[in-house]
């Protein structure tokens, strides 16, 4: 079976990739590389001893969807690409609806015209009311509500492709909504590398830990949590990988749209993160206490037992292996896939 991973040369996607091909899945990865380094697909190879294809398009290019379904049957597609900096989509709202809805649009319709009806879509729990609603969050929880137009295109796709299943008895989506993905493949060849300074927690502590950034800002210990500090539920990127393996299988065997979280159930503070990431490097991470993030909430983890029921997946690997796999791939990287930084 061939699988159409689009943003496949990405943090998720190419860690996806590796799962997909170790479970004998052909893949077909599509990526404009406008937020991602096409060596992360080398390396894939290099880890799994396969090969893939690769083309280098936009998903809003239709003669370049087009042209991969005419030349490959394709069945199933995992659609990763998009824009997704939470702090980014509110300087660039029109940017970001425009290519994370028109690229899923363009997506689906290609599929539609080509007879390819089964897709994995990369949600987020950002989708979930977290200001009206309380840690468990379960896929049956209130939606909605979203505090950044990020979080908006996340819950409007999910909404696009709900109705292109209803309308398409023989359609199957999958929405995966994804807690806080972190970690890195055991090999330390691939990993998350973000452009300029990052916005999440786990790649800013690893480039403090390599040197790159010189403390970390802990935004606000003044939340109603065990230390004060943000919860989050945190996910190794291998165990979301594998996830996305066993939503293609349930794509393969259901129509209609299913919505999956993606976490495990656990939610950690930013300091008992720090402490863990210590413990794994040997490396001590500097901080300081500053004000809270605008739009941040205190508690979000998730309910994952719709996922272990319906997905027969859960997530396997602990904080500690997390850590340590960040901090693997950090230090054998320390600027990444480009090595030498030009955009800090
Ligand atoms: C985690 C915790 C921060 C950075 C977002 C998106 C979600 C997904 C993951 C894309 C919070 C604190 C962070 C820092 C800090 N995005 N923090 N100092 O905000 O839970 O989720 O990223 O796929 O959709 O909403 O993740 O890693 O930014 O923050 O103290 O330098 O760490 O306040 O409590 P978040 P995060």
């Amino acid at each position: 079976m061939t699988i159409l991973v689009t943003g496949g040369a990405g943090y998720i996607g190419s860690h996806t990739c590796v799962s997909l091909l170790e479970s004998r899945y052909t893949v077909v990865a599509m990526d404009d590389l406008s937020n991602s380094s096409e060596e992360s697909l080398r390396r894939v190879g290099k880890i799994t001893g396969k090969s893939m294809e690769f083309f280098k398009a936009s998903v809003q290019d239709e003669d370049a969807l087009s042209g991969i379904f005419d030349s490959h049957k394709i069945d199933c597609v995992i659609h990763f690409a998009g824009f997704k900096a939470v702090g980014e989509s509110t300087q660039k709202p029109l940017e970001y609806y425009e290519n994370n809805l028109a690229s899923t649009i363009a997506l689906a319709k290609a599929m539609s015209e080509h007879g390819c009806k089964r897709l994995i879509f990369s949600s987020s729990a950002t989708v979930y009311d977290g200001r009206n609603i309380v840690a468990p969050f379960a896929e049956s929880a209130r939606t909605g509500n979203c505090t950044n137009p990020y979080g908006w295109t996340k819950f409007m796709n999910e909404q696009i492709l709900r109705d292109w299943a209803a309308s398409d008895p023989e359609v199957s989506v999958v929405n995966l909504r994804y807690f806080n993905p972190i970690g890195a493949h055991p090999s330390g060849l691939i990993g998350e590398d973000p452009r300029g300074i990052p916005n999440n927690l786990m790649p800013y502590i690893s480039q403090v830990a390599v040197g790159r950034r010189d403390h970390l800002s802990v935004y606000g210990d003044d939340y109603d949590t065990k230390d004060g500090t943000g919860v989050r539920d945190y996910i190794h990127v291998m165990d979301l990988a594998e996830g996305h393996v066993k939503a293609v299988e349930y794509a393969m065997e259901h129509t209609g749209e299913a919505v999956f979280n993606l976490g495990t159930g656990t939610g950690y503070s930013v300091l008992e993160i720090v402490k863990a990431f210590e413990k794994a490097s040997g490396v001590k991470i500097p901080y300081v206490i500053t004000d809270r993030r605008p739009g941040d909430l205190a508690e979000l983890y998730s309910d994952p037992s719709k996922s272990a029921e319906q997905l027969h997946w859960t997530a396997k690997r602990g904080l500690e292996e997390m850590c340590r796999d960040t901090w693997n791939w950090q230090k054998n990287n320390p600027n990444g896939y480009e090595g030498q930084r030009k955009d800090d």
